[in-house]
């Protein structure tokens, strides 16, 4: 059995969320709408139509929700500012209502004892923005950079850990190409901009960060993913090549300095070429003083020519027979060491801080109890990995888990649960469940 004070003393303990996903008062107190709000409006986007608004109505129970936080015993809460609740029209007039919210919170946390980690952009873009182009439009950047700004001189004294992105490829895939996620887009001519102005936007990013918050402990977060040949064949390992250069090194090698992993692959070099990306590799390059890791899955990938773009398919753990979650994610802790220790290879790479790790159950609430022993099951079997890579010297210095209570789960809205604590959507009543119970004793040896 591990425990908390196996990893040290100064190891950080933090909880997750963000902002879309937890806040609801999605047009109330001067905020703008977003790109979530305008898509779940539409009908057949979201799992069940579940609409966006009250989510979690966490703007009006922020101060019982960080009291949770701490009850849990987590030092961390990381969470995200919805940039058009600062923005309405996601550049211009700032609403002051929201600048104030986000100060009551950081102040609810701090004389809490509880360090923030912020988040600048986790998914919600201001819908303004997207009637210009969103991430495909090149004005973008300015945008983005004047709300980074505007932040980290309005918190910047008080919050020291920030986050510039969430899941850059994430947005980028889900919502540029594939349209499954807002704004849904799709197609390589939305997808290949994004992924353009959003290894600008992460860079620069992190250096107004830097240049304008003193001591700043800035970072980025990747989702990562093994990927693992269905055989050994050729086709299949070259399949896994590709979807290896898009899931996992697209967004942290231009950072490094190295541009987009475009070698050996023909789409992504005409990607290189046709938006000139090697004029701006210095300007994509950044030296973060952590990277934030979210992993949730291993993918098994085959050849297949029918598919476009990747000409890979994903082979479930389902028809694998290998044990997953609600989501149909496979639970493979090896997979995490293995996906963590590709990123820390990096040369330029400090700090690893597992930014999300969780799973999703189908978790009933019965007679004011939760049990939900695979999640603790779950997170038992990932800590132990994240101690094997800690004690084999790989610099991770944090661990988040995902999430601290069930929320919008994008296009599965709230069927997917992932809390530490269940939320009643009806009556916005909070239940600890047995993980979170259980968090709560790790945490205390
Ligand atoms: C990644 C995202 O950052 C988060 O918003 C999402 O809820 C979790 N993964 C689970 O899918």
């Amino acid at each position: 059995m591990i425990n908390a004070s196996d990893f040290g003393q100064d190891f950080l303990w933090g909880v997750a969320t963000a902002a879309a996903q937890i806040e609801g008062t999605a047009t109330q107190y001067g905020k703008g709408p977003s790109i979530w709000d305008t898509f779940t409006a539409k009908n057949g986007k979201i799992k069940k139509n579940h609409k966006l608004d009250p989510a979690c109505d966490f703007y009006h129970r922020y101060t019982e929700d960080v009291a949770l936080v701490k009850l849990l015993g987590f030092k961390v809460f990381r969470f995200s500012i919805a940039w058009s609740r600062i923005l309405p029209a996601g550049r211009g007039e700032i609403n002051q209502e929201g600048v104030r919210f986000y100060h009551n919170l950081i102040d609810e946390c701090l004389s809490n004892g509880i360090t923030p980690y912020i988040t600048l952009y986790h998914w919600d873009l201001p819908q303004a923005l997207e009637d210009e182009g969103g991430w495909t439009s090149f004005s973008i950047n300015a945008a983005f950079n004047a709300f980074v700004s505007i932040c980290a001189l309005e918190y910047g004294d008080k919050v020291k850990n920030w986050i510039v992105l969430n899941e850059p490829f994430g947005y980028t895939s889900l919502g540029y190409m594939l349209g499954v996620h807002a704004p849904g887009k799709t197609g390589l001519s939305n997808f290949f901009p994004a992924v353009l102005h959003t290894a600008l936007a992460q860079a620069e990013g992190g250096k107004i960060l830097r240049a304008e918050i003193s001591k700043a402990n800035i970072g980025t977060t990747y989702s990562c993913s093994e990927i693992i040949p269905n055989t050994q064949s050729d086709n299949d390992i070259l399949a896994a090549k590709r979807v290896d250069c898009l899931m996992n090194r697209l967004f942290i090698e231009p950072t490094q300095g190295m541009g987009f992993p475009t070698a050996g692959w023909d789409l992504l070099e005409k990607f290189q070429i046709e938006y000139g990306t090697w004029r701006l590799q210095e300007r994509m390059k950044f030296d973060f003083d952590f990277i934030g890791l979210q992993n949730y899955f291993p993918l098994v990938v085959k050849y297949n020519a029918f598919i476009p773009v990747i000409q890979a398919w994903e082979v479930k753990a389902k028809s694998r027979k290998k044990p997953h979650t609600a989501m149909g994610w496979e639970i493979n802790a090896d997979s995490f060491y293995n996906i963590v220790k590709q990123f820390a290879a990096y040369p330029n790479v400090k700090n690893i801080i597992i930014t999300e790790n969780g799973a999703a159950y189908h978790d009933k609430l019965a007679n004011g109890r939760v049990e939900d022993p695979e999640r603790i099951e779950y997170f038992k079997l990932y800590l132990e990995a994240l101690l094997k890579l800690k004690n084999e010297g790989v610099n991770v210095t944090g661990y988040m888990a995902w999430t601290l209570m069930d929320n919008f789960e994008w296009a599965e809205g709230f069927t997917a649960r992932f809390g530490l604590i269940y939320n009643d959507f009806k009556t916005q009543q909070r239940t600890i469940k047995d993980s979170g119970y259980w968090w709560q004793e790790f945490l205390k040896k």
